[in-house]
């Protein structure tokens, strides 16, 4: 299945047909984020997802993404083109861990990103997106000790804003970002030392992006640590002619569009995430002939959950 026109007209055909609603994360495929009626990051997306009035919502993104918008409307359909589109970074904690870590922890409060599994969400306190991550953390009475997962690099750079020092944050990662490492970002803004720095907090070299800032070579405030929505508000307003982006390289696709005039360059180009890929033409396709994969989460377990992915979506901008 090509991504034609023809192929677009029957796509919104069909969701139409169906009363549903198209949703595709800014790390989807070019074509997939074109036909999608909302594109955005993870926290505007669940926003969307939990006030759209049509009854069916097609996640194009990854499992977890999906699982949040049942979370926030169990009443909804919700289906994913491909329900085997998982995640890294959430396979890095499960239940279990979190049981046993809160446990040794029994006052703290439980911060988890949205990149986790509905059953992780439900023993989390507050979940938060890399857009709100610092607003939920300055959120919480300063005596509290936080737990935060699974995000290392997140973490520490939650740590290093809000000034933090009763905070444990969980060693895990996302195999994307954690590939893009100091060394590349380094030779390439010493390359291109006009540029603007654009990185993502799961990054690897977010650290290596700051002490850079601190060294002179990149000037502070070339250097912006942003969410993929933080980075398309960015966009929209810089001066800059060139950008290095350090992301998913899905995202180069909405910030051209944001901004023509710039120059984005990806400071990795091998950064494409496997599971967000598998969200093809022919996938969604598929999903609006068949209704298929449909979202389940337990209603016990979805109860859970509620009250700390609707925090999220209360908190920040
Ligand atoms: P955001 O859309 O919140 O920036 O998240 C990026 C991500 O890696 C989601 O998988
Ligand atoms: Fe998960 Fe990383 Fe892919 Fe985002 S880019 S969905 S965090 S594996």
């Amino acid at each position: 299945v090509e991504a034609t026109p023809e192929w677009a007209a029957e796509i919104k055909r069909l969701a139409r047909e169906r009363g549903a609603t198209i949703l595709a994360h800014n790390y989807q495929l070019p074509a997939i984020q074109d036909v999608a009626d909302h594109v955005g990051d993870s926290l505007a997306l669940s926003r969307i997802a939990a006030e759209a009035p049509e009854d069916t919502i097609v996640f194009c993104g990854v499992h977890f993404m999906a699982e949040t918008a049942k979370i926030l409307s169990p009443s909804k359909t919700v289906l994913i083109p491909d329900e085997r589109a998982g995640c890294s970074l959430a396979d890095s904690i499960n239940a279990e861990q979190l049981r046993e870590w809160k446990a040794d922890n029994p006052n703290a409060l439980v911060v988890s990103y949205v990149n986790t599994t509905a059953e992780v969400k439900g023993l989390t306190d507050i979940c938060c997106t890399s857009s709100n991550a610092v607003d939920v953390v300055n959120s919480i009475d300063p005596d509290r000790e936080v737990l935060f997962l699974p995000d290392q690099f997140l973490g520490a750079h939650v740590k290093r804003v809000t000034g933090r020092t009763n905070m444990q944050i969980w060693a895990g990662e996302c195999h994307v970002h954690a590939g893009i490492n100091g060394d590349e970002l380094t030779a390439k803004s010493k390359s291109h030392p006009d540029a603007e720095l654009f990185v993502h907090p799961e990054c690897g070299c977010a650290t290596s992006a700051l002490y850079l800032a601190g060294e002179g070579a990149v000037p502070a405030d070339k250097v912006k640590i942003l969410s993929t929505g933080g980075m398309l508000d960015a966009a929209r307003v810089t001066k800059s002619k060139q950008v290095l982006v350090a992301t998913e390289i899905g995202m180069l696709h909405q910030l051209r569009k944001a901004a023509p005039d710039v120059d984005f360059q990806a400071v990795n180009d091998r950064a494409s995430c496997p599971y967000m890929k598998m969200i093809t033409p022919a996938a969604l396709l598929r999903c609006l002939l068949e209704g298929k994969d449909e979202v389940h989460v337990d209603l016990e377990m979805a109860k859970r959950a509620q009250k700390s992915v609707q925090r999220m979506i209360e908190i920040g901008n």
